[in-house]
């Protein structure tokens, strides 16, 4: 176990698409150790998830662990630490809305972006079985923020007024949000 070194936006494998997790991997030592790393980094740099290209490892794969309670988004569900293979989305409600995203490869920074608010995930579990998670609300947004890094993509990609993206220490001062 060991905490990594999360790349930041600049760096180029920010920017590919991952490979699929093979059926082989899930299981393995190898796979244990990255998920070992993922947490381990995650919890270090305090952050609500994680994909695998943030650490440079080219593969669709990300976990999520939101500790839920009271937050400046309202009372939020908690999700425990809960590991995504080769994730797909389906957006159930077109409906959007937004939130102050911030990302552990844009330090420093706060977005506003919109997103579906009701999504169907369906994944590989760590157990290699499939399985599905409905979510809706800041949970919906978490996780399309997360899996939009298996694609190359990040949350300002999506920010429409360019006003609203921010320092985070300006943010926490003058947002209302
Ligand atoms: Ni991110």
């Amino acid at each position: 176990m060991a905490i990594r070194k999360i790349i930041r936006m600049g760096h180029p494998s920010l920017r590919i698409a991952a490979d699929n997790v093979s059926e082989d991997f899930i299981g393995s030592d190898a796979m244990h150790r990255l998920l070992a790393d993922m947490t381990d980094t995650l919890r270090d740099y305090g952050g609500v998830g994680l994909a695998a290209p943030q650490i440079d490892e080219p593969l669709r794969m990300a976990i999520i662990e939101v500790p839920g309670g009271p937050s400046r988004y309202g009372e939020i569900e908690a999700i425990p630490l809960t590991v995504f293979f080769n994730p797909t989305i389906e957006i159930l409600n077109p409906e959007v809305a937004g939130y102050w995203e911030g990302c552990l490869s844009v330090p420093g920074l706060r977005g506003f972006v919109e997103r579906p608010q009701h999504v169907m995930v369906r994944y590989t579990n760590l157990h290699g079985q499939p399985a599905e998670l409905e979510l809706k609300g800041f949970l919906a947004t978490v996780v399309q923020h997360e899996f939009d890094h298996l694609d190359g993509r990040l949350y300002i990609d999506h920010i429409t007024d360019t006003t609203k993206l921010v320092f985070e220490e300006e943010w926490l001062k003058f947002s209302q949000q």
